[in-house]
């Protein structure tokens, strides 16, 4: 059965510059190569669930100019609905400087047109979410806008799972009413460090954390703790490998998985991802996380 998931987010050009050695503080170093990707975690979600095969709806905005053309050109090729994304004049759309380096990233973010996804623009889109399976979200939008977004998917009891990226501080009501949280280690330190909770206020927070723990596997909380390894692959490049794992974790939960089989699912299109360059690139079909799964002895 297919299954509805809405992402309300950011919709960025990445322009990656790969480099054997990162430069420090006013130094220039030579580098091997660049790429103007589509990127933005928004995006990426929203693409790693419909290349699964999720009747997926982007909302949010991009600039009138090349970039946002092909932004949107780009996520209609890869199946994503892109009705709700509105063109703006007066920004433009957002990028993300990457430098990337033996795998691993250094990420600038200019948000530019993401901001202008207002609370107003979300509530435009109210009867999109209230008719979702679930409400995907992060943080590279105006903090007001995604909890206007939670407070509509709560009303229309749409399930909300939060990435908590790039991280900042969160108002505990926010928290409170999303289903699951998905930080990883350093995200998940920050927002339990930045607030005062109960013990008990503490537990039930645990309970919708999945912490996302790169090659170290995914941890949960049931009624014990619950880790779940990483699949070991040949890593070109780890930019967007928690953007595909909650894409992966959205479709699995609103097919009706366990916390567990979704964990390890996503974590199958999270390892698929980061073999191949950009934040999209290797984000896998449904067939090749199943055939992925059956060589690593599962399913
Ligand atoms: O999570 C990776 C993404 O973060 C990149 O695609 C970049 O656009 C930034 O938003
Ligand atoms: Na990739």
């Amino acid at each position: 059965e297919n299954s509805k998931i809405t992402v309300i987010g950011s919709i960025n050009m990445d322009l990656v510059a790969s480099t054997n050695r990162v430069p420090i503080l006013g130094e220039t170093v030579m580098g091997e190569s660049f790429h103007t990707i589509p990127g933005g975690k928004g995006a990426n979600q929203a693409v790693a669930a419909a290349r699964l095969g999720a009747e997926t709806t982007m909302i949010g905005c991009v600039g009138n100019d090349l970039f946002g053309q092909d932004l949107l050109k780009h996520l209609i090729s890869q199946g994503v609905n892109v009705d709700n994304v509105k063109p703006v004049t007066h920004s433009s759309t957002g990028i993300a400087s990457i430098t990337l380096s033996n795998g691993d990233n250094q990420i600038i973010v200019i948000p530019g047109a993401n901001y202008q996804v207002t609370p107003a623009v979300v509530e435009s889109f109210e009867d999109v979410i209230a008719t979702s399976d679930i409400l995907l979200l992060q943080l590279e939008i105006p903090l007001e806008s995604v909890e206007k977004a939670v407070e509509l998917a709560v009303k229309h009891q749409v399930k909300v799972i939060l990435n908590p990226a790039p991280i900042q501080p969160l108002p505990k009501g926010l928290l409170e009413k999303v289903d699951y949280l998905t930080p990883n280690e350093y995200e998940q330190q920050l927002l339990f460090d930045s607030i005062e909770w109960t013990v008990e206020e503490r537990q039930e927070m645990l309970k919708k954390c999945i912490i996302t723990r790169g090659s170290k596997g995914i941890t949960f909380f049931q009624d014990e703790k619950v880790e779940i390894p990483s699949f070991k692959v040949d890593v070109v490049d780890t930019t967007g490998a928690g953007d595909s794992f909650n894409g992966g974790f959205a479709y699995s939960i609103s097919q009706g998985a366990s916390l567990e089989d979704a964990c390890r699912f996503a974590s199958a299109v999270a390892a698929l991802s980061v073999t191949k360059l950009g934040a999209q690139g290797g984000m896998p079909t449904l067939e090749e996380v199943r055939a992925f799964l059956q060589t690593q002895g599962e399913e």
